[in-house]
């Protein structure tokens, strides 16, 4: 068989026409059920979570990986925001001009060609699935932090629950290290030929969380996103009662020094407190949910930014205010604040704002996945038979399950540290994509209607290619198992495409 090398090139650069993309989406079968309201409520229920209500710790005081940035936190947020803001302008416009479900992955068809746009989608995989899997594993440590709380009411061993049964060997090991224990006594394995043992994990909180929203997902978006907005509520209502019981106690004393680690420090903050801006990006793929796309994905996008770099900078504020910069916690920063200044009753409070906060981020960010891979499915990259809309749903219902899958198996073996930087390197790389596609599509389609431009382009999209280069460069030069599990992500996206994609997109033109 001779091989045209130059075919292969042509096919691979062969771009989707926005025409035919928005053609598609006007025949799709999802629900048109979204508004304005709804979409503010999806982006703040993917953005606030772990960041805010975990991460935020780690980013004023440092941690193993790096300095902290103390009271210089707020200069951290300010730059994550403005490196979001400048990604998230180019989302409006590229997402208000091509409103069809399929975020970056979508974009990237139209405007770089079918082997970029398949890279892309994997990529963004990359960063709802294994951010999905940070979140259900963060969400397992709330959950029995919370169960902690009611030692007094419930049985012993649900309160003390197994570490094996939640994914913990971490601890585990370390106990028996520091005791002595024989590890066999306190978690089962498999044995296997060879003398190979394989430890038994199992996340139970994690698989109970994910199944349940997996249900609800299937049985609607507009069902899920009232979920969410429940939520939503509950988190953000305990962010703004901490903000305004802590600020009582505030201590301006405390904000000095103000960055103990100068710019190094400010620096390893930005890059740790990014996660708690990652997320604005799922309202672009509701976009073919939508009801009125063009006017209402930009405000909604540059509103729920808006709001979390306020509540966000207040926080930290607050909380560097209220203790002396050593003394803050790094597992759970905002209801020990509260218990130093003697609200223990709050502190609890806080647990639960986390485990809502944390189950709404999951609720989004799956149905950012399942966005994803049927927009991937509907451009014959993967098999067609898993686009399946079910017929009283309306919703995608076998992807669903699979994207739930996904976060469940993921969640039984994978550590948190690592998933998360897994996503952080995901969702950098996308940021860069869609900033570097503005550039483009601005040239090939300049007569497009837009209903919303980013302002002093192309000076902003540069800025944002600019800044999240850096922040993946600053990652890759510091190292870790994180920047060889995505170079690996890259490998085995690559190898899909040869074996499988390239072939069946022409198989089924
Ligand atoms: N921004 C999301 C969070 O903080 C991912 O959990």
């Amino acid at each position: 068989m001779k091989i045209n090398i130059k075919n292969i090139i042509t096919n691979m650069l062969s771009k989707k026409s926005t025409d035919l993309f928005i053609a598609e989406s006007k025949s799709t079968e999802l629900k048109k059920s979204l508004n304005i309201f709804d979409l503010l409520i999806l982006g703040i229920s993917a953005v606030v979570g772990t960041g805010i209500f975990t991460i935020i710790g780690s980013a004023i005081v440092g941690s193993s990986d790096g300095a902290g940035a103390g009271t210089a936190i707020i200069i951290s947020m300010l730059i994550a925001a403005l490196a979001s803001l400048f990604s998230a302008l180019a989302y409006s416009e590229i997402a208000a001009m091509i409103p069809v479900a399929g975020s970056a992955y979508t974009f990237t068809y139209a405007a770089m060609g079918e082997f970029m746009a398949w890279m892309v989608g994997w990529i963004l995989m990359l960063e709802y699935a294994i951010g999905n899997i940070t979140v259900a594993t963060a969400w397992t440590g709330y959950f029995v932090q919370l169960l902690k709380g009611f030692k007094n009411i419930l049985p012993s061993f649900i309160v003390s629950f197994p570490l094996w049964l939640r994914n913990d060997f971490r601890s585990m090991y370390s106990l028996c290290n520091k005791y002595g224990w024989d590890v066999h006594d306190k978690m089962p394995f498999i044995n296997l030929p060879c003398g190979i043992e394989i430890p038994i994990a199992i996340n139970l909180p994690a698989i109970f969380i994910v199944l349940v929203l997996t249900i609800l997902l299937i049985k609607g978006v507009k069902e899920s996103t009232r979920v969410a907005g429940l939520m939503v509520f509950v988190n953000l209502s305990i962010i703004i009662s901490f903000v305004v019981v802590g600020s009582k106690y505030v201590a301006p004393s405390n904000w000095i020094p103000f960055a103990p680690n100068g710019f190094e420090g400010i620096l390893a903050g930005t890059f740790i407190i990014f996660f708690a801006y990652i997320g604005f990006d799922a309202i672009s793929t509701a976009a073919e949910e939508t009801k009125n796309p063009q006017r209402d994905l930009p405000i909604a996008i540059l509103g729920t930014l808006t709001i979390c770099t306020i509540l966000y900078i207040s926080v930290a504020l607050v909380l560097t205010g209220i203790i002396p910069l050593n003394n803050i916690d790094t597992q759970a920063p905002l209801a020990h604040a509260m218990r130093v200044i003697g609200k223990n009753w709050y502190a609890g409070c806080i647990s639960v704002g986390a485990l809502c906060a944390l189950t709404s981020v999951l609720l989004v960010y799956q149905l950012g996945t399942t966005r994803i891979i049927y927009a991937i499915a509907r451009d014959n990259f993967l098999p067609q038979s898993i686009m399946k809309v079910h017929k009283t749903f309306k919703t995608p219902h076998i992807i669903t399950w699979l994207s739930g899958l996904i976060v469940i198996i993921g969640s039984l073996f994978m550590d948190l540290n690592i998933s998360a930087e897994l996503c952080n390197y995901g969702t950098f790389a996308s940021f860069v994509i869609i900033c570097v596609e503005v550039l483009i599509l601005r040239k090939t389609e300049p007569n497009r209607h837009r209903p919303f431009k980013v302002p002093f382009c192309p000076l902003f999209p540069i800025l944002g290619i600019i800044l999240c280069s850096c922040f993946m460069f600053y990652k890759g030069i510091s190292g870790g198992t994180s920047s060889l599990y995505f170079l690996l992500w890259i490998i085995i996206g690559l190898a899909i495409y040869i074996i499988y994609g390239y072939k069946n997109k022409r198989l089924k033109q």
